[in-house]
């Protein structure tokens, strides 16, 4: 049997973990809004037409904060479309999907289901066919108390409280040639900027996201990022990162898929902290990485011009949910800059939450290892020593076989951990807690299974979740336990006073 072992120290610790991290992401894309989340006539859907099995699932999930409407929608869309009765909206052609948007859901809608659903939104303006004065407009909207044209609009349309969004993306994979009206970065840079000049204008509180590259593989990476940021620096709070991974026929090298996570969050880091030194600035930029997920059916061929078409709709595997897993930890890892992420998407499009047209809602197996760090990844990321063998894969020189995230929560006593295990064989691990003094263990959850290839049906609701196991030996602050081969564990212990 291998072996590793993990110390921590309550000395050394990262940062805290900012809750908006557990973000998602609806776009008027697929089944997403339209029998995702909204479906009148549903037995479950509620007198907004807000299906309650999803919102029970969303809740259960944990999710903080959710961005919308896109996505590559958002550049072609027109958020007017989407308010006052719903008889005079318009249906348009929706260029970034080829679909029909009905509009029936629009900013208001979904401000009413976030209400519900217990979560933020993260809301993002179009700015590929948009102008910065629409963005200003969408924000008056949205978060003037009334007394002006658009707030009192707001009113009219059955809000008398304004939505108060506070996080607003300025546009969405500007770099992208595949953009409705793309831009270079130069153009991106100046549009972004001068936005941002009127949404602060319109409301000092809020915090803005700008458009980093869509992926540390596009050409103009990280040169895009470098340029955004100089147009940008004193306006923008966050700049974003997207990163999708899938399965090349390596098992190996997909379950290291961490490795390329954290390398991109450190190459934005240090051309962000290139530009604070260039701009002279003291503030410093945080990261948004608000599109990560596991992705594969990217080339599949779109169906033209239908209303809500089921596209997208990925299935997950038991090997995908322990790829989400080592993401998720190595979000955590990156705690003390990323401040906010989100998991595109939410439902049925790429998602960790799956419907039936008019029936059923299902788990896919990446909700579990989001909805536990999302319920106990709550406190201070500690910086672990973790002894374990390394060993290379097709696109890693080393990837540790123990990947792992710690917080220490000093309010409730907890200490966490949320591990990786991507070895072929189980490992005994040892767990060292030194400073920390005497610690019992509460619980062991472990994804793990037969067959990784397993995924979540209708017919089979529970083929993959979380077991909990033997708490294993360990007293005072030194543990010994069994982490199975192919596995994503959750480790709880309290600390006694
Ligand atoms: O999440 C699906 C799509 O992926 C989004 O619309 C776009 O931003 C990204 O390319």
């Amino acid at each position: 049997m291998s072996k590793a072992k993990i110390i921590i120290d309550k000395d050394y610790q990262l940062a805290s973990v900012d809750k908006n991290i557990f973000g998602s992401f609806i776009e008027h894309l697929g089944r997403a809004v339209y029998s995702g989340i909204y479906e009148p006539g549903h037995p479950l859907a509620d007198e907004n037409g807000f299906r309650t099995d999803v919102l029970e699932l969303v809740k259960e999930l944990g999710v903080t904060i959710v961005r919308y409407p896109g996505g590559n929608f958002v550049s072609g869309y027109n958020w007017v479309d989407g308010i006052g009765p719903k008889g005079s909206r318009p249906r348009r052609l929706d260029l970034a999907w080829k679909s029909i948007e009905t509009n029936e859901f629009g900013i208001d809608e979904f401000a009413d289901w976030c209400k519900k659903a217990g979560a933020e939104i993260m809301a993002a303006v179009n700015l590929g066919t948009g102008t910065p004065q629409d963005a200003g407009n969408m924000l008056e909207y949205c978060n003037y108390p009334g007394g002006s044209y658009w707030s009192d609009l707001r009113i009219k349309n059955g809000h008398r409280e304004p939505h108060a969004i506070k996080t607003w993306c300025l546009g969405n994979e500007m770099d992208g040639p595949w953009q409705i009206c793309h831009l270079e970065a130069d153009d991106y840079g100046k549009k972004a900027r001068e936005t941002a000049k009127i949404m602060k204008w319109v409301d000092p509180e809020v915090k803005l996201v700008v458009s980093g590259s869509s992926g540390p593989g596009m050409p103009t990476f990280p040169e895009w990022d470098r340029t955004v940021l100089e147009y940008t620096y004193e306006q923008a709070d966050y700049i974003s990162l997207h990163r999708y991974y899938e399965n090349l026929g390596d098992n190996d090298d997909f379950l290291a898929s961490f490795v390329d996570m954290d390398r991109f969050i450190r190459s934005v880091t240090a051309t962000a902290d290139y530009v604070k030194a260039r701009t002279r600035s003291k503030k410093t930029m945080m990261l948004s990485f608000d599109e990560w997920n596991v992705w594969y059916m990217k080339k599949v061929q779109i169906p033209e011009w239908q209303q809500a078409p089921a596209i997208l709709e990925d299935r997950y595997s038991l090997l995908d949910a322990l790829v989400v897993g080592g993401l998720i930890i190595t979000l955590l890892n990156n705690a003390d800059r990323v401040r906010m992420a989100a998991l595109a998407q939410l439902v049925n499009v790429i998602a960790p939450i799956f419907t039936e047209r008019g029936g059923r809602v299902i788990r896919q197996t990446t909700f579990y290892p989001f909805a536990m760090a999302a319920k106990y990844a709550k406190g201070m990321v500690m910086h672990p020593l973790v002894h374990c063998a390394t060993e290379g894969t097709k696109s890693y020189e080393a990837a540790p076989f123990v990947h792992t995230a710690a917080i220490y929560n000093e309010e409730t006593l907890e200490l966490n951990l949320f591990m990786l295990h991507r070895g072929r064989d189980t490992t005994e691990l040892e767990l060292d807690f030194r400073s920390f003094g005497k610690l019992s263990m509460q619980e062991h959850s472990i994804l793990d299974g037969p067959d990784l290839d397993a995924i979540n049906d209708f017919e089979h609701p529970e083929r993959v979740k979380p077991r909990k196991a033997q708490t294993g030996t360990g007293e005072g602050s030194i543990f010994k336990i069994q982490i199975p081969a192919y596995s994503w564990n959750m480790l709880r212990f309290k600390i006694e006073k």
